[in-house]
This record gives C-alpha cells, sequence and structure tokens, in this order.
C-alpha cells in the first residue's frame, strides 16, 4: 500500500509499504524525518508518533493496552495519536499520516 507520510516540515513523501511492515518500517527504510523508532517497533519508545484522519484509522487495529499505556505519558498526544509501529499494512489502499516530530 502507499503510505502517504504528511512530514513535520509540511512535505510530503510518498512510500510503497508492502503487507505485514509497519508505517514506521516505511519511514525509517527511507530515512524519512520525525519518527526516530529507538526501540526498533517493539512498543516501548513512542518516538515513532503519528497522527491519523479518521480514513486511516478505520484502516488499522485499535491500540493495545501497552500502546495505549504509552500514549498516556506521550508529550503532544491526541485522542488520534497512535504509535506507528503498531500500525500494520494489511494490503489497503493508500493511507495518509501526519508525522509528529519525535527527534527533538
Ligand atoms: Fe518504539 Fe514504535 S518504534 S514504540
Amino acid at each position: 500500500a502507499n503510505v502517504i507520510y504528511h512530514l513535520p516540515d509540511g512535505s510530503i513523501e510518498t512510500v510503497d509499504v508492502p503487507t505485514g511492515q509497519s508505517v514506521m518500517d516505511g519511514s525509517v527504510r527511507n530515512n524519512l524525518p520525525g519518527i526516530v523508532a529507538e526501540c526498533g517497533g517493539s512498543c516501548s519508545c513512542a518516538t515513532c508518533h503519528v497522527y491519523l484522519d479518521d480514513a486511516a484509522n478505520a484502516l488499522f487495529d485499535p491500540p493495545s493496552d501497552e500502546e495505549a499505556e504509552l500514549m498516556e505519558f506521550l508529550e503532544g498526544a491526541q485522542p488520534n495519536s497512535r504509535l506507528s509501529c503498531q500500525l500494520i499494512i494489511a494490503g489497503h489502499g493508500d493511507v495518509h499520516v501526519q508525522v509528529a516530530d519525535s527527534s527533538s
């Protein structure tokens, strides 16, 4: 599926992310800014923070307890915040994500 990353500086990058990989994987693989992914995707660092719109939100499973707990302590978290390492592509169409800046 194409993931369209709306980056913190306002620019947009599109990456074809294979089924089974995460939204975080597609960003890290292409060295896109904003997603740091310190923990490598094990849902413990929260530096892969993104925001989803309703259309994107409908494409993914709801957050696990683990993810929800991490986000309670995450600065800048919104009701539509997710950890992108937990957003696994399942073959659906275009996915738009707004990338939070986790590098500062
Ligand atoms: Fe660490 Fe997602 S990469 S929580």
